[in-house]
């Protein structure tokens, strides 16, 4: 298929991007100007970099990708850009401004004949009281940034009825990995541990929903290439752990279980007790993720030192 894809130069749209190469996808990415374009060729797609296309454009200026979705010629996209920084996404207008641009995109796509659309969600847009979320639990978001993703499911899904446009939205939970944001739990207490510090955290009490982004890039590609599964899907292990197992196995991993400061992090209020997935509808479509989560986190410990050791080398120089 010839698949635009928004967001490749991401955590998550990176590793899509070069597992659409691999599969023998046209990929095409929208891209902003400036430095991401380099990242996204050298640091994150590696050798599959060279096989992705490039729009420039910004998701916010339609005025930069209309034309080229019109002769684009698409059969296919996965749109997953969006603003994700751990400080202020939750609460940030610019979600506003994304929901308006990604109801357009998709307008666009659906006008311009692309045949599915792929795009990402979050479980923040359930009511997480609910225990295990099933894409049927209702609907809570309590955040401008869930609100906003769950808007655009509306939005989407009322776009492409009685058109030939097939449309799935990927509900995505808690992923690490290879390029993570640093502010986030596992990258913070890896570098943290790595460097010989003191990981701080809460006394992780609260049950989570991990997966490793390799494992949910395959998943979004598999929903991408199954045209039945349409709707939403979440996108989880289905298998909920306290936070703090996630951080005793990365310190068992790096034998620095002595050098967690337990509770030096007060919990956020109103921080969620138990946010996980019942993952029926994906495992019944054939899904199988590669990774648990101590194979998942060892891969990723295993790249953060690759990164270091190769900072490391770049400052010798
Ligand atoms: N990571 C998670 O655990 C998680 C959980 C739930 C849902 N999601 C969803 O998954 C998607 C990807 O998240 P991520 O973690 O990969 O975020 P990320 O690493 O911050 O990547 C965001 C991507 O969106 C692009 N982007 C942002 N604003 C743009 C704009 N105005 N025009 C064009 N591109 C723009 C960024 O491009 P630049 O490189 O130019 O900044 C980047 O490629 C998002 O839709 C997010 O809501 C992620």
């Amino acid at each position: 298929m010839r698949v635009l894809v928004t967001g490749a130069t991401g955590f998550v749209g990176s590793h899509v991007a070069r597992l659409l190469v691999r599969h023998g996808h046209e990929v095409h990415a929208l891209v902003r100007e400036g430095e991401a374009e380099d990242r996204l060729a050298e640091e994150r797609l590696g050798v599959e970099g060279e096989k992705v296309a490039r729009i420039r454009g910004d998701l916010l200026e339609p005025a930069s990708w209309s034309a080229a979705i019109d002769a684009g010629g698409f059969d296919a996209c996965v749109h997953l850009g969006w603003y994700a920084n751990p400080k202020d996404y939750l609460s940030a207008r610019v979600n506003v401004d994304l929901l308006n641009a990604s109801a357009a995109l998709g307008a666009r796509l659906v006008d311009a004949g692309c045949r599915r659309i792929v795009m990402a969600g979050t479980c923040f847009e359930y009511d997480v009281s609910f225990g295990f979320l099933s894409e049927s639990t209702p609907a809570g978001p309590r955040h401008l940034y869930s609100a906003c993703k769950r808007s655009l499911f509306e939005i989407m899904s009322h776009l492409v009825s009685s058109t030939p446009t097939s449309f799935a939205w990927t509900r995505l939970f808690f992923l690490y990995g290879p390029h993570e944001s640093r502010g986030r739990l596992v990258p913070a207490v890896v570098d943290a541990l790595l460097a010989g510090e003191q990981a701080r955290v809460t006394t992780g009490e609260q049950f989570r929903d991990f997966m490793h982004v390799a494992d949910a890039a395959a998943a979004i590609v598999h929903v991408l290439e199954h045209d039945e599964l349409v709707g939403p899907v979440n996108i989880a292990s289905g298998r909920p752990v306290r936070v703090r197992e996630v951080v005793e196995t990365i310190a068992g991993i790096l034998d620095a279980k002595d050098r967690v400061a337990w509770g030096a992090v007060q919990a956020r209020p109103n921080d969620p007790g138990f946010v996980c997935a019942d993952v029926s509808k994906l495992a019944a479509s054939g899904f199988r993720a590669q990774h648990d989560l101590e194979s998942g986190l060892r891969d990723t410990i295993a790249w953060s030192k690759a990164q270091r050791a190769s900072a490391l080398r770049a400052t010798q120089e």
